[in-house]
């Protein structure tokens, strides 16, 4: 398995902070890893997921058909639309039944990730209904209002103090009726203080969780104040350029 920073030889230099920690033992560097993968910049995130995919480090994500998520993304997307935070090299947007979705967003900080999903869209004939931006999930504001906003084992890159604010953010562009839909791992307790943030803050409408693998599902709504705070026929629309 590589570790970002050790595969740094040969591609585009990193920078000067990143450089300082090439030589570090491999637990060091993991803990760094994940500290710069929550914490970094933009730009370093980036850098770092990019080396990871291009490295190959995550091809076990890309073929995932019978996973446990799919059959919530599915129901609640109820033949509408699904917004794709942290959605990697494209496997949830390619493996769906297409026929439960009318449109897909997929939003990734990796744009060797998001290039490969896009590749995966065109050929399995979704170019249509499947639409890709690369952004980090911090930045990124929609153009339209979802039925389902996912979190496929994206959100522990996310700060956890950050985590409620966020949802926050993205709940305006939840249609009425619409769900987030998270997924984690769940071998041990490490991200229960993200479930636990989720369920005092949300209200939980289904939570599912699977043996094999050891993964939970957590499908919530935003809150009644949240919900009375937006005005869902007139969502805020951005000025970044896309075009749904
Ligand atoms: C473990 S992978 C999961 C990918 C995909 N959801 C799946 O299940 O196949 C985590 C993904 O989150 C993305 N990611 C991490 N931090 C992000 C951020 N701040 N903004 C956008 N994407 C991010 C990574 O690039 C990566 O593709």
């Amino acid at each position: 398995m590589s570790h970002g920073f050790c595969d740094i030889e040969g591609r585009e230099r990193a920078t000067g902070s990143a450089q300082a920690f090439m030589y570090l033992p491999g637990k060091a560097l993991n803990v760094l890893r994940g500290l710069l993968q929550a914490y970094g910049t933009e730009k370093i995130k980036g850098y770092l997921w990019n080396i990871e995919f291009s490295r190959g480090r995550w091809d076990g994500l890309d073929k995932t058909p019978s996973d446990c998520v799919y059959q919530y993304i599915e129901k609640y997307a109820d033949i509408g639309s699904i917004l794709d935070l942290g959605c990697g090299s494209g496997s949830t947007g390619n493996e769906l039944d297409a026929t439960t979705y009318e449109h897909y967003t997929g939003v990734d900080i990796s744009d060797v990730a998001i290039a490969k999903a896009r590749k995966r869209s065109e050929e399995n004939r979704r170019a249509d209904k499947n639409r890709y931006f690369q952004s980090d999930i911090f930045s990124y504001v929609p153009t339209r209002q979802y039925d389902v906003i996912l979190f496929r084992d994206s959100i522990y890159y996310v700060p956890s103090r950050k985590i409620k604010g966020m949802l926050d953010r993205y709940s305006k562009y939840l249609k009425r009726g619409g769900v987030f839909i998270v997924r984690m791992w769940n071998g041990n307790d490490k991200y229960r203080p993200i479930a636990d943030t989720i369920e005092s803050n949300f209200e939980v409408v289904e939570r599912y969780l699977s043996d094999q693998p050891k993964a939970v599902v957590i499908v919530f709504s935003a809150g009644v104040l949240a919900r009375a705070l937006s005005c869902p026929e007139r969502p805020p629309i951005a000025a970044n350029g896309e075009n749904h």
